[in-house]
């Protein structure tokens, strides 16, 4: 079990990683409950597989649980949802000293999260990620969002958790394709900053997709180290020092943009392919060696994500691919940031991209291999 800081002046949090820990909720998180019942939001299939067990762990200090239960999937992240939270959390008397409990994946997450940070002008919630994705990368930093007819995350807040508890016990529900989708993130941790868990994952990734349970907690352990580093630095997205984070991520969502935001690429799914294009994007710009660009490659590879894009099948150009990248939320007066690689480990934020010759690479990629 280890127990991490997410060093903010005034809004400081610990997140928890253990596995099994979920039984431990009701002391764990004691400080967080002012009332015999707490409010908790699932998904359907996260009340499902977890939901007893946290009600068995707040029933043993006392506390019951009032569900608000949401259908799978992004639907979710939605205008009509959130309203219909909020005026369930209103029915409820939810007072700003109060915490919500979220318990799923990053949908159940952001919703809780955004529905926090308006109710009554924020109150409190806690996050029990129950997914990789959300346990290595969303439940931690404080964005929350829900989606519009517009895009993905164009309205939210940056409302931190008062507390996260992430069980690795829980991921053994998980189906594999989400496991390989959120160990995409896991692998982005190593090669933005840390080339020595890069190393670790190159020799490890196949335990950690298989739920080894020390590889898990070790490798979610060592993920949320970095994010909290990161978000104790560049809280808010100002300095680019967050925006590393978004490795992978523009060209992911250039590809989410083309398959529709569909099953067809998950979303860590497209950052794994994205982390491979921008290694190749930066072995292209002699920032680092064709080597450095194979080995993140043949890490993707390994864990049993897809690392070439020509094997989507995409009927597309690389010009209508770099268009979609100009519509992306992280452009900014009028240019469009690239996170690129030095070198593994040692992500950094380019401006200066062209976007001809990356509609140019792009082309070459989609017909490659
Ligand atoms: N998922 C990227 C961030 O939290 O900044």
């Amino acid at each position: 079990m280890a127990v991490i800081g997410v060093e903010l002046a005034g809004r400081g949090y610990d997140v928890h990683v253990g596995h099994g820990l979920l039984a431990d909720a009701g002391t764990l998180a004691a400080g967080f409950i002012r009332k015999t019942r707490v409010a908790a939001v699932a998904d359907r299939n996260s009340h499902a597989a977890h939901g007893a067990a946290l009600e068995t762990a707040l029933a043993a200090s006392g506390t019951g649980v009032d569900w608000f239960i949401t259908e799978p999937g992004e639907g979710a992240k939605s205008w009509g949802v959130l309203e219909t939270l909020v005026d369930w959390l209103l029915e409820r008397g939810i007072e700003r000293g109060d915490h919500i409990f979220a318990l799923g994946g990053g949908v159940v997450g952001d919703l809780t999260g955004f529905a926090a940070a308006v109710l009554k002008r924020g109150c409190g919630f806690v996050q029990i990620p129950t997914t990789l994705l959300a346990q290595v990368d969303s439940s931690v930093g404080g964005k929350t969002a829900i989606n519009t007819k517009a895009g993905k995350n164009l309205v939210g807040a940056f409302h931190q958790p008062a507390l996260v508890l992430a069980d690795t016990a829980t991921l053994g529900t998980l189906p594999p394709r989400e496991m390989g989708a959120g160990y995409a993130e896991v692998i982005k941790y190593g090669i933005l900053g840390d080339a020595d868990f890069f190393a670790w994952c190159e020799a490890n990734g196949a335990k950690v997709t298989a739920r080894d349970p020390e590889a898990l907690e070790y490798a979610v352990t060592q993920s949320v180290q970095a994010k909290a580093r990161i978000v104790a630095q560049d809280e808010r997205e100002t300095t680019g020092t967050r925006a590393l984070l978004n490795l992978g991520h523009t060209f992911g969502h250039a590809l989410e943009a083309e398959t529709g935001f569909s099953d067809a690429l998950l979303h860590g799914e497209a950052v794994a392919l994205g982390m491979v294009l921008a290694a190749r994007y930066s072995a292209r710009l002699n920032y680092i060696s064709l080597d450095d660009a194979a080995r993140v490659t043949a890490a993707i590879d390994k864990a049993g994500l897809r690392s070439e894009i020509a094997s989507l099948g995409l009927e597309c150009s690389g010009r209508e691919l770099a268009a979609h990248m100009l519509h992306d939320k992280k452009m900014d007066a009028g240019t469009l940031p690239f996170i690129l690689l030095r070198g593994i480990g040692e992500a950094f934020v380019d401006t200066q991209v062209d976007i001809a010759d990356m509609a140019a690479f792009l082309s070459e990629q989609l017909q490659a291999h």
